[in-house]
């Protein structure tokens, strides 16, 4: 009888281990390396993101009430820049390295650089932007709460987060204290395209001139085959004769400018 319990049980330990194994998948391939040593920056990073443009990091310090912004290449002794925050806890506004947070929970970067913060003990969302920081959102509100509409007195629980969504050119509020989803619309030049975009743009708009151009002088290449070898109606061939360049063939870069504004 305890023989047979014996087997019983290890049946049972045999298949529980099968399922913990089973479950688990190991993918090799990934490396982890620290780039950064808050023991010895001295700041707490509870949180980091890029800054966009740039490849610098912001680093925000919850406990400590500040951000920091550390450059590429990053060591163990590379340095660290006061971005916003001056380190105690508190509620004001104005240039960024004399304001004040309190527990700032989380933070957003837009496409600008501007960057939005969930000011948790204060209940506000701030802006840190390049003329210093205000706050856009809970200036009113006296405590936690979950008050819509106009952003200055909205309020917020304890515990929010937030990610800025640049197709909507919104916040989006994940409010944890209150177990909602919110959105705060942002100003438009808030989203307005960075530097970077308008250049790829621009590359963009080359590309389509280029494009343009080429099949251009194919065409104007076949036309002059077809009109030689007199395949082109007549008609049209007559209609083409005042836009084309003279008739030997020789396309003065004048005319060919002429001809590519009228079929761009
Ligand atoms: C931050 O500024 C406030 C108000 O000016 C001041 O009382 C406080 O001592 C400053 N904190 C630090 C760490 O300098």
């Amino acid at each position: 009888m305890a023989m047979l319990l014996h087997l019983l049980l290890l049946v049972i330990l045999c298949l529980a281990s099968n399922r913990v194994t089973s479950e688990l998948v190991l993918e090799e391939g990934y490396t982890v390396s620290t780039i950064l040593d808050g023991n010895k920056l001295r700041v707490n990073p509870s949180s980091v993101l890029p800054r966009p443009g740039t490849h610098d990091l912001i680093i925000l310090d919850s406990s400590g009430n500040a951000f920091y912004t550390v450059s590429s290449p990053f060591s163990q002794d590379c340095e660290v820049r006061q971005l916003a925050g001056n380190g105690s806890r508190g509620f004001s506004d104005g240039d960024s390295v004399s304001a004040m947070f309190s527990h700032p929970r989380s933070f957003a970067v837009d496409l600008k650089g501007n960057i939005y913060v969930a000011d948790r003990s204060n209940h506000a969302i701030r802006k840190i932007s390049k003329s210093g920081v205000t706050t856009i959102a809970g200036g009113y509100s006296k405590g936690p709460g979950k008050m819509d509409g106009p952003a200055q007195s909205a309020s917020f629980s304890e515990d929010f987060e937030l990610i800025f969504i640049s197709e909507r050119c919104s916040l989006l509020i994940s409010d944890r204290g209150n177990r909602l989803v919110r959105e705060m619309i942002l100003k438009h030049e808030d989203c307005a395209h960075s530097q970077l975009k308008l250049g790829s743009t621009w590359v963009w708009a080359l590309g389509l001139g280029i494009a343009c151009l080429l099949s251009l002088a194919m065409w104007l290449a076949a036309h002059r085959f077809l009109a030689r070898t007199g395949r082109l109606q007549p008609s049209l061939f007559q209609q083409d004769m005042e836009a084309l360049p003279n008739h030997s063939g020789d396309s003065s870069s004048d005319n060919l400018l002429r001809h590519q504004k009228r079929s761009c």
